[in-house]
């Protein structure tokens, strides 16, 4: 069930089913909270699945300028409070989501019960990079997010998903078309100026585990084998055949590691 939830200068649509042990899924950028669907229809059997669209996506309303991603972690301890819950909560993101993820452990410890990162990255963005995104927020308010919407998916998914699962590709293209231009323009600067998490990485406490798709170019394998060896109690899996957003192209093989995980 989808619903609008008030948090401090946001109201984020919120989808939120099942009962038992809260999930909380935080997408990628420029995405909204659908690319959950195969983990949410699997799991909220079990799990209390609650999967926001972050400020600036999907339906949630929009916040111009800069948005960083420890006030995006903020708005998820937000949203958990305007729910009621205070129990701990395992927190699964993925790229973008996974930064926010960072913050979240830094910033919230005490509302985490573990820690599910997909596809995402430790270290901050190199000068190239920043630069890069700063051109994309610039560009976006200025022309749309046609472009962009066209030019992602080849990035996000494996070029097998791409040929065999053509309509997850249609469905990406809609949800980056239907996406305000200024939410991915805060967030693209919100990015770039991110912190290091790789200081972080020692201190969490939590059970973590590593998702990663085999031909993920954004965040390959080789980097997340680098943050698993620094966190302290941490699991990895390479999803095999997929790319940049391995829940979303490969749940069959993802719903099963997090169900053993969270066993
Ligand atoms: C994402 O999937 O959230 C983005 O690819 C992250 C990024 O551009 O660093």
């Amino acid at each position: 069930m989808q619903k609008q939830i008030q948090i401090p200068g946001a109201t984020l649509n919120v989808e939120d089913v099942g009962q038992g042990i809260p999930i909380l899924f935080v997408h990628g950028f420029p995405l909204d909270h659908s690319m959950w669907r195969f983990q949410i229809a699997d799991l909220s059997t079990d799990f209390r699945c609650i999967a926001p669209d972050l400020r600036g996506f999907g339906r949630s309303t929009v916040s111009d300028g800069l948005v960083t991603m420890r006030q995006f972690a903020d708005d998820m301890a937000a949203l958990l409070d305007a729910l009621d819950i205070t129990e701990p909560v395992v927190f699964c993101g993925l790229s973008m989501g996974g930064y926010i993820g960072w913050e979240f452990a830094r910033r919230h410890a005490e509302r985490l019960k573990a820690l599910i990162q997909c596809d995402t990255k430790a270290m901050p963005d190199s000068e190239q990079v920043a630069t890069a995104r700063r051109v994309l927020a610039h560009d976006v308010l200025r022309n749309g997010v046609a472009q962009l919407a066209e030019s992602m998916p080849a990035r996000l998914f494996a070029a097998e998903t791409i040929r065999t699962q053509p309509e997850l590709i249609d469905e990406t293209r809609k949800v980056i078309l239907s996406t305000s231009p200024i939410g991915i323009s805060a967030a693209a600067l919100g990015m770039a100026a991110r912190n290091d998490a790789r200081q972080w990485l020692a201190d969490i406490k939590h059970q973590a585990l590593l998702i990663v798709g085999e031909h993920d170019s954004i965040s390959p394998p080789v980097e997340m084998l680098e943050i698993q060896s620094q966190i302290p109690r941490c699991d990895y899996l390479v999803v095999s055949g997929a790319g940049h957003m391995a829940p979303f192209e490969k749940s069959s093989q993802v719903i099963p590691a997090i169900r053993r995980f969270l066993s």
